[in-house]
Protein backbone atom coordinates (compact mmCIF):
# COMPACT_ATOMS: atom_id res chain seq x y z
CA UNK A 1 0.00 0.00 0.00
CA UNK A 2 1.29 3.16 -0.92
CA UNK A 3 1.64 5.98 2.01
CA UNK A 4 2.81 10.07 1.46
CA UNK A 5 5.95 8.90 2.89
CA UNK A 6 6.89 6.61 0.36
CA UNK A 7 8.24 9.23 -1.74
CA UNK A 8 10.18 11.07 1.42
CA UNK A 9 12.39 8.21 2.02
CA UNK A 10 15.88 8.15 0.85
CA UNK A 11 17.52 6.53 -2.38
CA UNK A 12 19.38 4.11 0.23
CA UNK A 13 16.13 2.83 2.09
CA UNK A 14 14.77 1.15 -1.03
CA UNK A 15 17.26 -1.83 -0.42
CA UNK A 16 15.93 -2.21 3.09
CA UNK A 17 13.54 -5.02 3.52
CA UNK A 18 12.67 -6.83 7.01
CA UNK A 19 14.79 -9.84 7.54
CA UNK A 20 13.08 -12.72 6.98
CA UNK A 21 14.52 -13.74 10.16
CA UNK A 22 12.47 -10.98 12.00
CA UNK A 23 9.49 -11.53 10.98
CA UNK A 24 9.86 -15.05 12.17
CA UNK A 25 10.65 -14.33 15.51
CA UNK A 26 7.32 -12.85 15.63
CA UNK A 27 5.69 -16.48 14.61
CA UNK A 28 8.18 -18.08 16.97
CA UNK A 29 5.98 -15.85 20.11
CA UNK A 30 3.27 -18.22 20.09
CA UNK A 31 4.07 -19.74 23.13
CA UNK A 32 3.10 -23.90 21.50
CA UNK A 33 5.35 -23.56 18.74
CA UNK A 34 9.04 -25.23 18.25
CA UNK A 35 11.17 -22.90 17.19
CA UNK A 36 14.34 -23.61 15.26
CA UNK A 37 14.09 -19.67 13.73
CA UNK A 38 16.44 -17.52 15.49
CA UNK A 39 19.59 -17.28 16.59
CA UNK A 40 18.45 -17.45 20.53
CA UNK A 41 20.54 -18.48 23.24
CA UNK A 42 19.14 -20.63 25.87
CA UNK A 43 17.42 -18.08 28.55
CA UNK A 44 17.82 -20.95 30.90
CA UNK A 45 21.84 -20.61 30.93
CA UNK A 46 21.50 -16.39 31.31
CA UNK A 47 23.29 -15.34 34.74
CA UNK A 48 20.61 -13.99 36.32
CA UNK A 49 21.80 -14.13 40.03
CA UNK A 50 25.65 -13.03 38.79
CA UNK A 51 23.52 -10.05 37.25
CA UNK A 52 21.72 -9.11 39.74
CA UNK A 53 25.08 -8.67 42.16
CA UNK A 54 27.24 -7.04 39.46
CA UNK A 55 24.32 -4.42 39.35
CA UNK A 56 24.45 -3.96 42.89
CA UNK A 57 27.51 -3.39 43.06
CA UNK A 58 27.87 -1.18 40.17
CA UNK A 59 25.20 1.07 41.50
CA UNK A 60 26.97 0.94 44.79
CA UNK A 61 30.33 1.53 43.77
CA UNK A 62 30.77 3.29 40.56
CA UNK A 63 26.56 4.56 40.13
CA UNK A 64 27.55 8.09 38.95
CA UNK A 65 29.97 7.13 36.49
CA UNK A 66 27.97 3.91 34.92
CA UNK A 67 25.17 6.12 34.43
CA UNK A 68 26.78 9.19 33.14
CA UNK A 69 28.02 9.96 29.02
CA UNK A 70 30.91 7.88 28.47
CA UNK A 71 33.82 7.20 26.03
CA UNK A 72 33.04 6.19 22.49
CA UNK A 73 35.95 3.88 22.78
CA UNK A 74 34.35 1.67 25.82
CA UNK A 75 34.95 1.56 29.26
CA UNK A 76 38.87 0.79 29.66
CA UNK A 77 38.63 -1.88 32.00
CA UNK A 78 36.51 -3.92 29.77
CA UNK A 79 38.70 -3.12 26.86
CA UNK A 80 42.02 -4.34 28.86
CA UNK A 81 40.30 -7.67 29.95
CA UNK A 82 39.57 -8.26 25.79
CA UNK A 83 42.86 -7.78 25.44
CA UNK A 84 44.17 -10.40 28.24
CA UNK A 85 41.33 -12.92 27.53
CA UNK A 86 42.17 -11.83 23.35
CA UNK A 87 45.89 -13.08 24.20
CA UNK A 88 44.99 -16.20 25.75
CA UNK A 89 43.01 -16.94 22.66
CA UNK A 90 46.04 -16.37 20.40
CA UNK A 91 45.43 -12.29 19.72
CA UNK A 92 48.04 -10.58 20.59
CA UNK A 93 46.73 -6.63 20.76
CA UNK A 94 46.29 -3.49 23.45
CA UNK A 95 43.40 -1.65 23.90
CA UNK A 96 44.13 0.60 21.39
CA UNK A 97 42.95 -2.42 19.19
CA UNK A 98 39.47 -2.41 20.58
CA UNK A 99 36.36 -0.65 20.10
CA UNK A 100 33.20 -1.65 22.13
CA UNK A 101 29.72 -1.52 19.82
CA UNK A 102 26.49 -1.59 20.67
CA UNK A 103 26.62 -5.58 19.71
CA UNK A 104 28.16 -6.76 16.35
CA UNK A 105 25.11 -5.75 14.16
CA UNK A 106 26.89 -1.84 15.06
CA UNK A 107 30.06 -3.09 14.42
CA UNK A 108 29.04 -4.22 10.33
CA UNK A 109 26.67 -1.28 10.15
CA UNK A 110 30.03 1.47 11.18
CA UNK A 111 32.08 -0.82 8.51
CA UNK A 112 29.85 -0.37 6.13
CA UNK A 113 29.80 3.61 6.77
CA UNK A 114 33.70 4.08 6.63
CA UNK A 115 34.57 1.13 3.80
CA UNK A 116 31.62 1.03 1.69
CA UNK A 117 30.78 3.48 -1.15
CA UNK A 118 27.66 2.77 -3.58
CA UNK A 119 28.40 0.37 -6.17
CA UNK A 120 31.70 -1.14 -4.09
CA UNK A 121 32.00 -5.05 -4.26
CA UNK A 122 32.32 -6.75 -0.96
CA UNK A 123 33.57 -10.41 -1.28
CA UNK A 124 31.09 -12.68 0.72
CA UNK A 125 30.52 -16.49 1.78
CA UNK A 126 27.31 -17.88 -0.38
CA UNK A 127 25.32 -18.20 1.82
CA UNK A 128 26.53 -15.73 4.21
CA UNK A 129 25.38 -13.84 7.58
CA UNK A 130 21.65 -11.83 6.11
CA UNK A 131 22.01 -9.16 9.02
CA UNK A 132 25.90 -7.93 7.54
CA UNK A 133 23.91 -8.14 3.90
CA UNK A 134 20.98 -6.22 5.11
CA UNK A 135 23.76 -3.72 6.91
CA UNK A 136 25.78 -2.97 3.62
CA UNK A 137 22.81 -3.24 1.43
CA UNK A 138 21.75 0.14 3.11
CA UNK A 139 25.15 1.39 1.99
CA UNK A 140 24.77 0.60 -1.65
CA UNK A 141 26.44 -2.63 -1.52
CA UNK A 142 27.49 -4.86 -4.17
CA UNK A 143 28.12 -8.56 -3.52
CA UNK A 144 30.41 -10.95 -5.41
CA UNK A 145 30.36 -14.31 -3.78
CA UNK A 146 33.16 -17.47 -3.19
CA UNK A 147 30.85 -20.95 -2.56
CA UNK A 148 31.03 -22.61 1.06
CA UNK A 149 31.43 -26.61 1.23
CA UNK A 150 31.81 -28.71 4.23
CA UNK A 151 35.53 -26.76 5.14
CA UNK A 152 34.08 -22.88 4.35
CA UNK A 153 34.77 -20.77 1.82
CA UNK A 154 36.07 -22.86 -1.28
CA UNK A 155 39.54 -20.92 -1.19
CA UNK A 156 40.38 -22.21 -4.63
CA UNK A 157 37.60 -20.01 -6.37
CA UNK A 158 39.15 -17.09 -4.36
CA UNK A 159 41.54 -15.65 -6.67
CA UNK A 160 39.21 -15.54 -9.37
CA UNK A 161 36.67 -13.43 -7.10
CA UNK A 162 39.71 -11.19 -5.61
CA UNK A 163 40.47 -10.07 -9.53
CA UNK A 164 36.82 -8.33 -9.47
CA UNK A 165 38.47 -6.16 -6.77
CA UNK A 166 36.35 -5.88 -3.82
CA UNK A 167 36.41 -3.46 -1.00
CA UNK A 168 36.74 -6.00 1.34
CA UNK A 169 36.47 -10.16 2.26
CA UNK A 170 33.73 -10.95 4.66
CA UNK A 171 34.49 -14.19 6.31
CA UNK A 172 32.90 -16.32 9.33
CA UNK A 173 35.52 -18.74 9.92
CA UNK A 174 34.05 -20.53 12.78
CA UNK A 175 30.63 -22.46 12.71
CA UNK A 176 28.90 -20.25 10.20
CA UNK A 177 26.09 -18.62 10.49
CA UNK A 178 23.96 -20.06 8.83
CA UNK A 179 25.59 -23.32 7.70
CA UNK A 180 27.67 -24.08 10.72
CA UNK A 181 30.58 -25.31 8.84
CA UNK A 182 34.61 -24.07 10.28
CA UNK A 183 37.30 -22.76 7.98
CA UNK A 184 39.60 -25.48 7.60
CA UNK A 185 43.26 -24.67 8.77
CA UNK A 186 44.61 -24.68 5.60
CA UNK A 187 42.14 -22.31 4.06
CA UNK A 188 42.71 -19.80 6.48
CA UNK A 189 46.30 -20.03 5.58
CA UNK A 190 45.71 -19.32 1.92
CA UNK A 191 43.00 -16.66 2.52
CA UNK A 192 45.51 -14.62 4.44
CA UNK A 193 47.68 -14.77 1.95
CA UNK A 194 45.68 -14.06 -1.12
CA UNK A 195 44.44 -10.76 0.96
CA UNK A 196 47.70 -9.45 1.04
CA UNK A 197 48.58 -10.59 -2.30
CA UNK A 198 45.25 -9.11 -4.06
CA UNK A 199 45.68 -5.74 -1.45
CA UNK A 200 42.42 -6.65 -0.04
CA UNK A 201 41.11 -6.44 3.90
CA UNK A 202 39.84 -8.79 5.31
CA UNK A 203 36.22 -9.01 7.96
CA UNK A 204 36.57 -11.84 10.46
CA UNK A 205 33.14 -12.00 12.31
CA UNK A 206 33.28 -14.68 14.89
CA UNK A 207 30.14 -14.74 17.31
CA UNK A 208 31.16 -18.76 18.08
CA UNK A 209 34.53 -19.47 18.23
CA UNK A 210 34.17 -19.58 22.15
CA UNK A 211 31.65 -22.07 21.32
CA UNK A 212 33.57 -25.06 20.83
CA UNK A 213 31.58 -29.03 21.40
CA UNK A 214 34.54 -30.78 19.77
CA UNK A 215 37.59 -30.48 17.88
CA UNK A 216 40.52 -28.40 18.35
CA UNK A 217 40.36 -24.91 18.67
CA UNK A 218 41.63 -23.26 15.21
CA UNK A 219 44.01 -20.21 15.28
CA UNK A 220 41.88 -17.01 14.13
CA UNK A 221 42.14 -15.54 10.92
CA UNK A 222 43.77 -12.27 12.80
CA UNK A 223 46.20 -14.03 14.60
CA UNK A 224 47.39 -15.67 11.11
CA UNK A 225 47.54 -12.80 9.90
CA UNK A 226 49.89 -11.56 12.35
CA UNK A 227 52.11 -13.87 12.29
CA UNK A 228 52.25 -13.91 8.68
CA UNK A 229 53.00 -10.55 8.47
CA UNK A 230 56.15 -11.64 11.33
CA UNK A 231 54.58 -8.72 13.07
CA UNK A 232 55.69 -9.39 16.78
CA UNK A 233 54.89 -5.28 18.24
CA UNK A 234 51.70 -5.97 20.79
CA UNK A 235 49.49 -3.12 18.82
CA UNK A 236 47.81 -5.08 15.77
CA UNK A 237 48.55 -3.68 12.58
CA UNK A 238 47.75 -6.14 10.16
CA UNK A 239 44.96 -6.71 7.26
CA UNK A 240 42.21 -8.10 9.31
CA UNK A 241 39.35 -6.32 11.45
CA UNK A 242 37.97 -8.75 13.90
CA UNK A 243 34.10 -8.85 15.48
CA UNK A 244 33.15 -10.68 18.41
CA UNK A 245 30.18 -10.04 20.41
CA UNK A 246 28.94 -11.16 24.51
CA UNK A 247 25.72 -11.53 22.72
CA UNK A 248 26.05 -15.66 22.69
CA UNK A 249 28.46 -16.18 26.09
CA UNK A 250 26.66 -13.55 28.51
CA UNK A 251 23.37 -12.21 27.10
CA UNK A 252 22.16 -10.70 23.64
CA UNK A 253 19.81 -8.37 25.33
CA UNK A 254 23.63 -6.38 26.60
CA UNK A 255 23.91 -5.52 23.34
CA UNK A 256 27.83 -5.56 23.94
CA UNK A 257 30.14 -6.46 21.41
CA UNK A 258 33.93 -5.54 20.27
CA UNK A 259 35.80 -4.81 17.32
CA UNK A 260 39.52 -5.61 17.13
CA UNK A 261 41.77 -3.69 14.15
CA UNK A 262 44.36 -1.23 13.71
CA UNK A 263 44.28 1.71 15.32
CA UNK A 264 43.38 3.47 12.38
CA UNK A 265 40.29 1.58 11.42
CA UNK A 266 39.31 1.88 15.14
CA UNK A 267 39.40 5.58 15.23
CA UNK A 268 37.31 6.04 11.58
CA UNK A 269 35.36 3.42 13.54
CA UNK A 270 34.86 5.72 16.62
CA UNK A 271 33.98 8.89 14.57
CA UNK A 272 31.22 6.51 12.35
CA UNK A 273 30.12 5.70 16.07
CA UNK A 274 29.88 9.22 17.36
CA UNK A 275 26.91 10.09 14.69
CA UNK A 276 25.41 6.68 15.77
CA UNK A 277 25.49 6.28 19.33
CA UNK A 278 27.60 8.43 20.85
CA UNK A 279 29.22 5.41 22.71
CA UNK A 280 27.49 1.86 24.00
CA UNK A 281 25.86 2.08 27.55
CA UNK A 282 28.38 2.27 29.98
CA UNK A 283 25.89 0.75 32.31
CA UNK A 284 25.65 -2.56 30.48
CA UNK A 285 29.94 -2.40 30.44
CA UNK A 286 30.42 -1.64 33.92
CA UNK A 287 28.12 -4.99 34.56
CA UNK A 288 29.32 -7.11 32.13
CA UNK A 289 32.64 -6.52 33.15
CA UNK A 290 31.41 -7.32 36.75
CA UNK A 291 30.05 -10.17 35.63
CA UNK A 292 33.00 -11.63 33.49
CA UNK A 293 36.20 -10.65 35.81
CA UNK A 294 37.86 -13.37 38.11
CA UNK A 295 37.08 -16.49 35.86
CA UNK A 296 33.38 -16.67 35.90
CA UNK A 297 32.86 -15.80 31.97
CA UNK A 298 35.29 -18.77 31.71
CA UNK A 299 33.21 -21.14 33.52
CA UNK A 300 30.34 -19.91 32.19
CA UNK A 301 31.04 -20.26 28.68
CA UNK A 302 32.10 -24.09 29.73
CA UNK A 303 28.31 -24.77 30.72
CA UNK A 304 27.00 -23.48 27.93
CA UNK A 305 29.25 -25.70 25.84
CA UNK A 306 28.14 -28.92 27.92
CA UNK A 307 24.21 -27.16 27.29
CA UNK A 308 24.69 -26.83 23.65
CA UNK A 309 26.61 -29.76 22.73
CA UNK A 310 23.37 -31.87 24.24
CA UNK A 311 20.84 -30.15 22.23
CA UNK A 312 23.25 -30.39 18.88
CA UNK A 313 23.30 -34.11 19.49
CA UNK A 314 20.05 -34.27 20.19
CA UNK A 315 19.51 -32.46 16.76
CA UNK A 316 21.67 -34.81 14.94
CA UNK A 317 20.30 -37.93 16.39
CA UNK A 318 16.89 -36.98 15.97
CA UNK A 319 17.50 -36.29 12.11
CA UNK A 320 19.22 -39.15 11.38
CA UNK A 321 15.86 -41.29 12.67
CA UNK A 322 13.47 -38.90 11.54
CA UNK A 323 14.62 -36.98 7.88
CA UNK A 324 13.64 -38.24 5.04
CA UNK A 325 16.45 -40.01 2.78
CA UNK A 326 17.62 -37.26 -0.27
CA UNK A 327 17.96 -34.89 2.82
CA UNK A 328 21.84 -34.03 4.08
CA UNK A 329 23.03 -31.59 6.52
CA UNK A 330 25.66 -30.29 8.43
CA UNK A 331 27.84 -31.47 11.78
CA UNK A 332 28.78 -28.42 12.97
CA UNK A 333 31.60 -28.71 15.71
CA UNK A 334 30.08 -25.84 17.13
CA UNK A 335 27.88 -23.02 17.26
CA UNK A 336 24.33 -22.46 17.15
CA UNK A 337 22.78 -23.70 13.89
CA UNK A 338 23.13 -26.70 11.55
CA UNK A 339 21.74 -26.40 7.57
CA UNK A 340 19.64 -28.38 5.78
CA UNK A 341 19.46 -29.01 2.39
CA UNK A 342 16.30 -30.99 1.01
CA UNK A 343 16.12 -32.68 -2.54
CA UNK A 344 15.95 -29.61 -5.34
CA UNK A 345 11.90 -30.50 -6.67
CA UNK A 346 11.39 -28.80 -2.97
CA UNK A 347 11.34 -25.35 -1.58
CA UNK A 348 12.01 -24.15 1.99
CA UNK A 349 9.06 -21.75 2.09
CA UNK A 350 6.70 -24.62 0.67
CA UNK A 351 7.56 -26.58 3.65
CA UNK A 352 7.78 -23.62 5.77
CA UNK A 353 4.15 -22.71 4.93
CA UNK A 354 3.74 -26.74 5.65
CA UNK A 355 5.73 -26.34 9.30
CA UNK A 356 4.45 -23.51 11.06
CA UNK A 357 1.05 -25.84 10.33
CA UNK A 358 2.52 -28.54 12.38
CA UNK A 359 3.60 -25.59 14.94
CA UNK A 360 7.41 -26.15 13.70
CA UNK A 361 9.51 -23.45 12.59
CA UNK A 362 12.84 -22.80 10.75
CA UNK A 363 14.61 -20.37 8.65
CA UNK A 364 14.51 -20.84 4.94
CA UNK A 365 17.79 -20.49 3.45
CA UNK A 366 17.42 -18.60 0.36
CA UNK A 367 17.94 -15.00 1.99
CA UNK A 368 21.30 -15.85 3.31
CA UNK A 369 22.34 -16.07 -0.93
CA UNK A 370 22.98 -12.72 -1.99
CA UNK A 371 23.00 -13.71 -5.71
CA UNK A 372 20.24 -15.92 -5.25
CA UNK A 373 19.94 -19.72 -4.47
CA UNK A 374 19.48 -22.58 -1.98
CA UNK A 375 15.36 -22.62 -2.53
CA UNK A 376 15.98 -25.67 -1.30
CA UNK A 377 18.10 -25.02 2.03
CA UNK A 378 17.00 -23.94 5.72
CA UNK A 379 19.29 -23.43 8.53
CA UNK A 380 18.31 -24.93 12.05
CA UNK A 381 19.05 -23.45 15.69
CA UNK A 382 19.83 -26.11 17.86
CA UNK A 383 20.35 -23.95 20.91
CA UNK A 384 17.12 -22.38 22.32
CA UNK A 385 14.70 -25.53 22.43
CA UNK A 386 15.23 -28.08 25.20
CA UNK A 387 16.43 -31.79 23.88
CA UNK A 388 12.82 -33.34 24.01
CA UNK A 389 11.41 -30.10 22.16
CA UNK A 390 14.47 -30.34 19.44
CA UNK A 391 13.28 -34.55 19.07
CA UNK A 392 9.14 -33.57 18.98
CA UNK A 393 10.03 -30.53 16.69
CA UNK A 394 12.02 -32.94 14.07
CA UNK A 395 10.08 -35.08 14.23
CA UNK A 396 7.41 -32.80 13.48
CA UNK A 397 9.42 -31.32 10.39
CA UNK A 398 10.64 -34.97 9.35
CA UNK A 399 6.90 -35.74 8.49
CA UNK A 400 5.89 -32.28 6.82
CA UNK A 401 9.54 -33.12 4.64
CA UNK A 402 8.10 -36.31 4.10
CA UNK A 403 4.52 -35.41 3.23
CA UNK A 404 6.15 -33.39 0.77
CA UNK A 405 8.13 -36.06 -0.87
CA UNK A 406 5.32 -38.26 -0.86
CA UNK A 407 6.31 -41.35 0.92
CA UNK A 408 7.08 -43.10 4.08
CA UNK A 409 9.01 -40.75 7.20
CA UNK A 410 12.19 -42.42 8.29
CA UNK A 411 15.49 -44.43 7.04
C1 LIG B 1 27.62 -13.89 12.31
C2 LIG B 1 26.95 -12.91 13.19
N1 LIG B 1 27.43 -11.65 13.24
C3 LIG B 1 26.86 -10.73 14.04
C4 LIG B 1 25.78 -11.04 14.83
C5 LIG B 1 25.18 -9.96 15.67
O1 LIG B 1 25.48 -10.17 17.01
P1 LIG B 1 25.19 -9.10 18.14
O2 LIG B 1 24.13 -9.68 19.01
O3 LIG B 1 26.49 -8.93 18.85
O4 LIG B 1 24.75 -7.84 17.48
C6 LIG B 1 25.26 -12.33 14.82
C7 LIG B 1 24.09 -12.67 15.64
O5 LIG B 1 23.51 -13.72 15.57
C8 LIG B 1 25.86 -13.29 13.97
O6 LIG B 1 25.43 -14.55 13.91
Amino acid sequence: MQTPWDHRFAQRTQRMGSSAIRELLKLTEQPDIISFGGGMPAPDVFPLEEFREACERVLKDSGPQALQYGPTEGYLPLREMIARHSKRYGIEITPENILITSGSQQALDLLGKILINRGDHILVESPTYLGALQAWNAYGAEYVTVPMDNHGMVTDELEMALRSGPKFIYVLPNFQNPTGVTLAEERRTKLIELADRYGVPIVEDDPYGQLRYEGDHLTPVVELDSQFRNDCSVCYRGNVIYLSTFSKTLAPGLRLAWVVAPPEVIRKMVQAKQGADLHTSPFNQYVAYEVAKGGFLNRHVKLIRDVYRERRDAMLAAMDGYFPPGVDWTHPEGGLFLWATMPETLSSPDVLKAAIEQKVAFVPGAPFYPLGGGHNTMRLNFSYCSPEKIREGIARLGKVIQDKLGGSVGK
